[in-house]
């Protein structure tokens, strides 16, 4: 069986959480690919060129320590306005979608580029300040001395440059179900992202 649930949105909205919840709910495969640029960014910022790191990724290289910090995070989406670094990541990714068994992918690009047919399309979003105040807990947490007002500022910047990029910005897929964590748990964010999915699966 082949299924595949497409899930975009900005940085901390709460996409990684709900796909990882619905991925194990359903039985399905979890890709991160906001991980793949991660681990790309971190051999750029290592020395290597960008394409050439895109092309020559490994599995260990998404072991590396440090890949969720902020540095790594503003690296990420710089070298993801590279159209020849995203081209060199498409063919994992679509690969990735159509495994038997069904799969959730979670990005800025995958109901729009990467699974423009993809069974289930879903856009996360939350407010800016409620987006980085998760995130400033989850660096807080990972020992990264942070302000909420520097998390605030840097995951605007991030979403302006992934939104406004000329190639796969961030947007929702015309045909994406919208949901809005700001006001939500994030246990009613997985029951909402699972009914809305079950729905479609009929
Ligand atoms: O989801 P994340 O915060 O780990 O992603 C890091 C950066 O990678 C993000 O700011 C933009 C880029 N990215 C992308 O361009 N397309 C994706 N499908 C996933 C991430």
């Amino acid at each position: 069986m082949q299924f595949t649930v497409a899930i975009d949105g900005p940085a901390a909205a709460g996409k990684g959480t709900i796909a990882k919840a619905v991925a194990a709910h359903f039985g399905f495969a979890y890709l991160d690919t906001g991980l793949l640029y991660r681990a790309t960014a971190r051999k750029v910022l290592d020395g290597m060129d960008p394409v050439a790191a895109a092309k020559a990724l490994l599995p260990q290289d998404f072991e590396r320590a440090g890949l969720r910090t902020a540095k790594v995070g503003q690296a990420a989406s710089k070298i993801a306005a590279l159209p020849k670094v995203r081209a060199a990541l498409v063919g994992f990714q679509q690969q990735f979608a159509r495994r038997d068994g069904g799969a959730v992918l979670d990005g800025r690009d995958i109901g729009t580029v990467i699974c423009p047919g993809a069974e289930v399309k879903l856009f996360v979003t939350a407010s800016d300040e409620v987006r980085a105040h998760r995130r400033w807990l989850e660096l807080s947490a990972g020992n990264e001395a942070v302000s909420e007002a520097d998390v605030l500022a840097q995951l605007r910047e991030r979403d302006a440059r992934d939104r406004e990029r000329a190639t796969a910005p961030l947007k929702p897929a015309d045909d994406a179900l919208l949901l809005d964590t700001s006001g939500m748990s994030i246990d009613e964010a997985v029951a909402q992202a699972v009914a809305l999915i079950a729905a479609r699966m009929g």
